[in-house]
């Protein structure tokens, strides 16, 4: 489907898949608005892109992501698609990672979501169509060693996004729930400081192309599971079939 003369708003589009995402649908001739907390990958973004408008934003602040989409659908018009990419993934052992840091990781991953999706999703209901594209992750699967935080804010971003789904159907408002593995965009250098070996055993990071084109086909097919890989398909599958086998394995993997 052409997306030439849409309004997209995408949150985390200084970075990424969200910046990617951004300068594609620019490219294509939508009208983006693309929101991010970070100046330096704002103007990245929109770098000779005349279809793209910027807001800095904390996608934690209710106040502050309602007074952008207010804005954004009076500069641009009516928004026909959301990708909620915004987040943030540092690893580390629970009892040893900071408190206020892993509340910080739910509030972003998961709060950001619940932000945009009150501010976004009544108007697109009143119109009966839209798009409202939400990344979780293979994260939110799959727990492993040291991704705990991450994890649960992945696990309440797929919870949230399936119930969302079910409660709007018939809506005509499309939904996609991104499940990727490891993607090679700048956020891998976050969990560096205590990276599983279990990743590793996955193969190489994607392409994030491969991320967005994997969107588009399941919004064309109008599925609402994104699972941009077999092998991430196949993964959750397993876990859910049979996670105490999937936890030996981690600890086999990572050695404690
Ligand atoms: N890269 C991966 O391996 C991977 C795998 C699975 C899922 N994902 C998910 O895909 C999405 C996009 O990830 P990415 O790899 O492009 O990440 P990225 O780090 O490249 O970009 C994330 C962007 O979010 C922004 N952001 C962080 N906190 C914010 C806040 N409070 N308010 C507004 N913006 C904020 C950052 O400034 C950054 O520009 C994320 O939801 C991520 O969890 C990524």
């Amino acid at each position: 489907m052409s997306n030439a003369g849409k309004v997209i708003l995408i949150t985390g589009a200084g970075s990424g898949m969200g910046q990617l995402a951004a300068r594609n649908f620019a490219g294509q001739g939508a009208k983006v608005a693309a929101l991010d907390i970070s100046d330096a990958g704002l103007a990245k973004t929109a770098e000779n892109q005349p279809n793209i408008r910027t807001w800095k934003v904390d996608i934690t602040d209710y106040a502050a992501v309602c007074q952008a989409v207010k804005e954004a659908e009076s500069q641009l018009g009516p928004i026909d698609r959301v990708f909620n990419c915004a987040a943030i993934m540092p690893f580390g052992k629970l009892i040893e990672q900071d408190v206020g840091l892993q509340r910080k990781i739910m509030d972003i991953n998961w709060g950001g979501l619940v932000n945009i999706a009150n501010a976004t999703l009544p108007a697109m209901k009143a119109r009966g169509k839209g798009d409202f594209v939400s990344f979780a992750s293979v994260a939110g699967l799959i727990p492993t060693l040291l991704t705990g935080a991450y994890s649960a804010s992945k696990a309440a971003v797929v919870f949230y996004n399936e119930t969302l789904y079910h409660e709007n159907l018939g809506s005509g408002i499309r939904f996609a729930s991104v499940c990727p593995p490891a993607v090679a965009t700048p956020l891998l250098e976050q969990g560096k400081s205590a990276w599983p070996k279990m990743i590793d055993t996955e193969g190489a990071p994607i392409n994030p192309q491969t991320v967005l084109d994997a969107i588009e086909t399941a919004l064309d097919k109008g599925q609402f599971e994104v699972f941009p890989t077999s092998r991430a398909r196949i993964g959750a599958f397993m876990r859910r079939m049979m996670p105490k086998a999937i936890w030996k394995q981690v600890h086999k993997v990572e050695g404690w």
